[in-house]
């Protein structure tokens, strides 16, 4: 995500804002920039790290004491010295910092531009601060109400604040699904993304809603108002002082805050591209390659690890959904077997970093051999997503946890919208089922939510299972791939062996190795081959093997027989895996704690596998 700071009060600016960014560098950034006003407004940004703006900056004097700052995680535009924040308005009178996504800003873009507005950057953020000073001029209005007027404009997740040269003494400050935090020190205010950089000049803090504007103004108490311009109470609160625990939003690892930020990070994965109610979905980022996906003869998932697990659940998808065959292959194999591919073939490359190398060598490798190639990348801009022919990003925000987590789920997502997407153009789904689908996917976050609620359950059976020598994980259908995604999370963090099978396979060997000692996860939602699973759990039962099942809420049979199960709620057969994997990413979390092991940072492994 990206990261804001702000400030206004007696101090330089200047050294507040770069301590502040700083602070916030540990969320993930591509850019850094900063706004100053000391009579005359000016921006210093580039792409790359804070260290890179200083030496931008290069030792010209920034007086003022107000500015903004911003580390950029790039959503819209790629990471470079122009699209890196704040931006301009058409005047250079405004300055904006932005975190989160305007859903609508192209169209807003297309209005200003009718208007002789003309734009540098590709971002959607840049387009506020035209249309703040559009309605400044047009409807000669004060700061405060063009910011709230045009924000009623805005479709989609943001946290902002605007300076401008024209009221030297106001920061205006707003939010909506993206996090802001006030400072309230003595005579200044501190405006930050999460309190890391406020905390140590001051521990009272208001938490801005949803919808609601903050005015800050030099010597004068803080006010808030809601766009529908009502005025609110400030809630002041104490922060904590555990800056590490700051860090991690009171979260122990960055590994737990990430498995619960999952409501909010499928929800941007989603955000601007379904509408259950209209029964569209609509990917842009692949619009131009669309016929070639709804036409493709076969679709080959390329991807290393987790995100190989996630392609295996998107050959699920489009073979059941969209009736495309899919091939699903380890990109570390495929790059070096001289594949057989053709132009009609669509390659989709899956990496949450984008710069896994055996990953970007297969991508290599399909393009040239004429294939399309169609990215599902988390970090914009990142290798993988440049050299694919088209992609959609999956918008998860920074996974900084080397296990991944809300990665793998955002890819299931975007992989289910693109199978959805082909399903419908193809004709391959009944129209009820597609649009049940799409109520579901719409409703996922709130269920993930409730599965998040069986995490106390979750950790008491991590109590029992955490000096296990060895795990089997079985699932069946969609929930195959799941199982294989359970016992990666439990090997790479806990340093447990654990495998994952089709639970079919027990027979066919694994099933030699069930003992007292030996306990086996099923994956056993009441969907697809149910009763083909009733009876694998039979037969672990009956070599004293210990079950812990996840089961669909209200499950006696598959309950009975378990020696513990955690329920997850009822969703259509295509969408569980995204339900089902949630206790299995805390039950391989509570283990390793429980272990002493490094869970953000697990012996011998790397987040990004940028070597061969
Ligand atoms: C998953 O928890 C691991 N960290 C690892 O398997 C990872 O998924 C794999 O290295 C692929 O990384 P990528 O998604 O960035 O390409």
């Amino acid at each position: 995500m990206c990261g804001i700071i702000g400030y206004i009060g007696p101090r330089q600016a200047y050294p507040v804002l770069l301590k502040g960014l700083k602070r916030l560098e540990y969320r993930g950034y591509d850019s850094a920039g900063i706004a100053v006003l000391d009579r005359e407004l000016r921006i210093f940004k580039c792409r790359g790290k804070v260290s890179d703006l200083e030496n931008h900056i290069n030792g010209v004097p920034v007086t003022g004491t107000i500015g903004i700052g911003h580390t950029r995680w790039a959503t819209h535009g790629e990471p470079n010295d122009v699209n890196a924040h704040p931006h301009f308005s058409g005047s250079g009178n405004i300055a904006i910092i932005h975190n989160g996504i305007f859903e609508n800003y192209n169209s807003l873009k297309k209005e200003l531009l009718k208007r002789n507005h003309s734009f540098t950057s590709d971002t959607d953020t840049e387009v506020l601060a035209h249309l703040i000073e559009d309605i400044r001029q047009h409807e000669k209005t004060d700061l405060f109400e063009a910011v709230r007027i045009a924000l009623n404009e805005i479709i989609g997740a943001y946290a902002i604040v605007v300076l401008s040269k024209d009221h030297p003494d106001t920061l205006i400050a707003a939010k909506k699904s993206s996090p802001l935090v006030i400072g309230i020190g003595k005579d200044e205010f501190f405006l930050a993304s999460d309190p890391t950089p406020i905390v140590e000049y001051t521990r009272n803090v208001v938490y801005l809603e949803d919808d609601e504007i903050a005015i800050l103004q030099r010597n004068q108490e803080i006010k808030i108002r809601t766009i529908k311009n009502r005025e609110k109470t400030p809630y002041i609160q104490e922060l904590e002082l555990n800056l590490e625990l700051l860090e991690k939003g009171g979260f122990q690892h960055f590994m737990l805050k990430e498995i619960y930020e999952q409501p909010r990070s499928i929800r941007d994965s989603m955000r601007g591209r379904i509408d259950a109610s209209k029964g569209i979905v609509s990917l842009g980022g692949i619009k131009e390659y669309e016929r070639k996906l709804i036409n493709a003869k076969r679709i080959i998932i390329a991807a290393c690890g987790t995100s190989w697990h996630a392609g295996l659940v998107g050959e699920y998808l489009f073979e059941d959904l969209a009736r495309i065959p899919v091939e699903v292959e380890y990109a570390s194999e495929f790059r070096y077997r001289n594949p057989v591919l053709s132009e009609t073939d669509i390659v989709i490359a899956i990496s949450q970093s984008g710069e896994t190398a055996d990953t970007l060598a297969a991508v290599e490798l399909a393009k040239a051999k004429g294939a399309t190639i169609i990215g599902i990348c988390n970090v914009v801009g990142s290798s993988i997503a440049r050299a694919t022919n088209a992609g959609s990003y999956t918008h998860a925000g920074p996974e900084i946890g080397v296990a991944s987590t809300k990665a793998f789920t955002a890819q299931i997502t975007v992989l289910t919208l693109m199978a959805l997407l082909a399903a419908n153009k193809r004709g391959t789904l009944p129209q009820s089922r597609f649009r049940q689908l799409l109520v579901e996917l719409e409703s996922i976050p709130d269920k993930v939510n409730e599965v998040l609620g069986t995490d106390k359950q979750v950790k008491k059976i991590a109590r029992i299972f955490q000096n296990t020598k060895n795990f089997l994980y079985l699932g069946r259908g969609y929930n195959f791939p799941v199982a294989l995604e359970g016992a990666l999370k439990l090997k790479e963090i806990s340093y447990i062996h654990a495998e994952g099978y089709p639970a079919a396979e027990m027979k066919h060997g694994p099933i030699a190795l069930i003992d007292d000692e030996m306990p086996v996860v099923f994956i056993a939602t009441k969907k697809g081959a149910y009763e083909k699973i009733i009876s694998n759990i039979e037969e672990v039962k009956a070599r004293k093997g210990k079950v812990i099942s996840i089961i669909t809420a209200g499950d006696t049979d598959v309950k009975k027989l378990s020696d513990y199960s955690i329920e997850i709620p009822d969703v259509d057969e295509a969408l569980v895996p995204i339900l089902s994997v949630i206790p299995l990413q805390l039950l391989s979390y509570h283990i390793a704690v429980m272990r002493g092991c490094d869970v953000d940072q697990p012996r011998n492994l790397a987040k990004s596998v940028t070597v061969e």
